[in-house]
């Protein structure tokens, strides 16, 4: 049976009459969602979120909720979506307080559950970036990163199954959100820089209203 996970009692208020915008940053292991979201914050000034960051933190943290997730991780399953949901909350809520006029939510959702339920407790996605890399670049690049990262999940084994992860639950994020008319598919196979540029030229269509 699963462990109980225990829950906070979060007041949204505050980050529901911001209404900033908020776009979501979807694709495999290694595809470059938080080498992207480092350019973005720094042309447009978004706030980045990475849930896996958060998740990382707060196993760090040696709180007891943080405890629970390690294991996952180091698996390549996918943490609760509660689990996952309520630290993006307290990081957004935390970040409106300082101010934030819109925020990248990388790595989420992770299945179209938690799209579902981030949109009806707090706010609709304007737009959902997918960056579309082949599975044989992502282990290049993951195993490129290992030497260095230090990541518990930067592990041949551990990829595989992130990747199986990724094929069986995040593919069909892509789908829901492609039929809605919200997703941004942008090849990033090619460089940094290469890639950037979609991204500008995609996001610069709704900047104005950032
Ligand atoms: P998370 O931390 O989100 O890991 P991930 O999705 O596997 O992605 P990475 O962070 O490894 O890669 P990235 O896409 O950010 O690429 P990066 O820019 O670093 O999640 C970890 C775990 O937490 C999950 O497996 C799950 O257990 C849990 N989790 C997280 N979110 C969850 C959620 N919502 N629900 C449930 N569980 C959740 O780039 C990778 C490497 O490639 C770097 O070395 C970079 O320098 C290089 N690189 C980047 N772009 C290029 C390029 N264009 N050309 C060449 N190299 C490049
Ligand atoms: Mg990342």
């Amino acid at each position: 049976m699963a462990p109980t996970v225990e829950r906070k009692n979060i007041d949204l208020a505050p980050l529901k009459a911001a209404k900033v915008p908020i776009f979501f940053i979807v694709g495999g292991p290694g595809s470059g969602k938080g080498t992207q979201c480092d350019k973005i914050v720094a042309k447009y000034g978004l706030t980045h979120l990475s849930s896996g960051d958060l998740l990382r933190d707060e196993v760090k943290s040696g709180s007891p909720r943080g405890s629970q997730l390690t294991a996952i991780m180091e698996s390549g399953a996918l943490v609760p979506l509660e689990v996952v949901l309520d630290l993006v909350k307290e990081a957004m809520l935390k970040a409106i307080e300082k101010g934030s006029k819109g925020f990248l939510i990388d790595g989420y959702p992770r299945e179209v559950a938690q799209g579902q339920q981030f949109e009806s407790e707090i706010q609709e996605a304007k737009l959902v970036l997918f960056f579309d890399v082949a599975e044989d670049t992502l282990v290049k690049r993951l195993l490129h990163r290992a030497q260095t990262s230090g990541r518990a999940d930067d592990n041949i084994d551990t990829i595989k199954k992130r990747l199986h992860t990724f094929v069986t639950s995040t593919a069909p994020v892509v789908d829901y959100y492609e039929s809605k008319g919200k997703l941004v598919r942008i090849n990033a196979e090619g460089s940094v820089d290469d890639i950037f540029g979609v991204v500008v030229a995609n996001l610069d269509k709704v900047t104005s209203k950032i």
